[in-house]
């Protein structure tokens, strides 16, 4: 690399540090409208994960895969049933009922985990900024749960790509 476009390199990685930072993530309460729709579409995806999840259940080729893929299936209605007490403080409304989302078979057991996997690094992405909504110490703790349920699940997940 000569040094006219070492230069350049510089002054366009300076001009991307300086750009401003979007606060509509961060922001109390203007992130709360966010937070209640990205909610929304946590509960379905819980809903289709679990059901997802039962699937992958019985492709497992043994006993200790079933076994982790159960728990973490059983961590996903639990995290349904508490995104619905939080949303259901947030918005005083009733969350509304589970509708039949489905999920799209996978080709085989490996290509079902890895899309498992990649999905859990993507709730991540999308669950913290339900955190960064929240003001009450228990609804915090729950998605602090939850975030790290996740983290967990995507561990997990990599394990079973090679058991
Ligand atoms: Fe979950
Ligand atoms: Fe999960």
């Amino acid at each position: 690399m000569n040094y006219r476009s070492q230069r350049q390199e510089l002054i366009s990685r300076q001009y991307r540090l300086q750009n401003a930072i979007d606060d509509k993530d961060y922001l109390f309460p203007d992130n709360l409208q966010q937070a209640l729709e990205l909610l929304q579409e946590a509960m379905a995806g819980e809903q289709s994960d679990e059901e997802f999840y039962g699937y992958l259940i019985t492709l497992a080729p043994n006993e200790e895969a079933r076994k982790i893929i159960a728990g973490i299936r059983d961590d996903e209605l639990k995290h349904h049933r508490l995104f619905r007490r939080v949303y259901r403080d947030l918005s005083n409304q009733a969350p509304p009922l589970a509708v039949e989302e489905g999920f799209i078979r996978p080709k085989n057991y490996y290509d079902g985990i890895k899309r498992a996997l990649l999905g859990e690094t993507e709730a991540v992405k999308e669950y913290r900024k339900i955190l960064f909504a929240l003001q009450n110490r228990v609804h915090i703790n729950i998605l602090t749960e939850i975030i790290t349920d996740e983290l967990r699940h995507g561990i997990l997940y990599g394990l079973l790509l090679n058991m």
